[in-house]
């Protein structure tokens, strides 16, 4: 089929592009270009931007199918909640309509809710009625949080564990659930979304077979980089009341390129992002992959200046006595 895919160049685009080559697509991948290193070799992004509109029309002239990546997690200038992920959809609807598009598979996250007090979840929720709207063959899903080369949120709580500090500060009493699920696994079911037409019309919740609180997604984490986490009380989990993290939570959704945390994902820990244990093997018919032995590419080589000290206090060890 011809398929259009759009944020196929970010993270979730990077497991899912190779696999509709192997399954024989013709693909065009759609973005504002900016980050094509993750494309495979020989494709490069065309451009449209859902912000504008500009782009999109001619980007999916001869597609049949559009599959939809594109969100943001944060506001930051024109890229908005609203801007792109809820106008953003209306916008290639638009273009998809108009381009004569059959079918649209869209991702969605597990919460997307008309509640507006959040406001990430509750622009989700706008996109996923333009989808349904459409007049077009659609398929939503909707995922709980995602893992894998290249993700942002355990990545970037790898760099929060990696950091020299004796504590490791938790928002809240790290009760808030998660049930993480492979990218690879979330394109596998995105793959039947495209194919399989009897799954139109449908929303499919998905996540990984292991509902998991935020304190057990993090020792996973840290086990995964080799930290001590239990013994010689280096690092112990500090629980922090959110209202207090906050402060620093705005500073960093200010400053920073990539925080930690931003004040809408702490809001956001207040409501479980779970589905069904068995909602991919029971939907997709598939058992998904779980968290804790998929995490080896967490774990980054030491600097070298790390690895020549390693290698000279190994030299300095006596020899083990037999
Ligand atoms: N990652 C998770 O844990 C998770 C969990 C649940 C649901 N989801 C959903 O899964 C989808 C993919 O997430 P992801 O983690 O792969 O996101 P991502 O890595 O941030 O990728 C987003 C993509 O959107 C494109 N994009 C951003 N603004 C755009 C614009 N104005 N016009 C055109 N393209 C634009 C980006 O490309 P350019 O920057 O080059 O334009 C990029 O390819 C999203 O809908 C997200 O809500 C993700």
């Amino acid at each position: 089929m011809r398929v259009a895919v759009t944020g196929g160049t970010g993270f979730v685009g990077s497991h899912l592009v190779p696999l509709l080559l192997e399954g024989g697509h013709e693909l065009r991948v759609v973005g504002r270009g900016a980050r094509s290193a993750t494309l495979p070799a020989g494709l490069s992004p065309t451009f449209g931007d859902v912000v504008s509109g500009d782009g999109l029309e001619a980007a999916f002239e001869g597609a049949e199918v559009v599959v939809n990546l594109i969100a943001v997690i944060r506001n930051q200038g024109v890229q908005t909640f609203d801007s792109v992920n809820a106008k953003g959809t209306q916008n290639l609807v638009r273009a998809a309509q108009a381009a004569g598009v059959r079918r649209v598979v869209h991702l969605s996250a597990i919460g997307a809710d008309p509640d507006p007090m959040f406001p990430y979840l509750f622009s989700k929720w706008q996109g996923e009625q333009w989808i349904q709207g459409s007049g077009l063959e659609w398929v939503i899903l909707r995922s709980s949080v995602i893992f894998g080369e290249r993700d942002g949120f355990f990545s970037l709580l790898a760099k929060a564990i990696s950091m020299p500090a004796p504590f490791l500060v938790i928002p809240g009493d790290g009760t808030a659930t998660f049930q993480p699920i492979a990218a690879e696994d979330v394109a596998r079911c995105l793959l039947m979304a495209v194919e399989e037409t009897d799954r139109t019309g449908h929303i499919y919740e998905v996540g990984g077979p292991d509902q998991m609180t935020l304190e057990e997604i993090t020792v996973a984490v840290a086990e995964a980089l080799g930290k001590d986490w239990f013994g010689i009380a280096k690092r112990r989990p500090l629980h922090l009341d959110p209202r207090m993290i906050r402060p620093a939570a705005l500073v960093m959704d200010k400053l920073m390129r990539n925080p930690l945390v931003t004040p809408q994902q702490l809001d956001m820990l207040a409501k479980a992002n779970v589905t069904a244990r068995d909602a991919v093997k029971s939907q997709f018919g598939f058992e998904p992959k779980p968290l804790r032995p998929n995490l080896g590419y967490l774990r980054r080589p030491k600097p070298w200046p790390l690895r020549l000290l390693d290698q000279g206090t190994a030299r300095m060890r006596p020899p083990v006595s037999p």
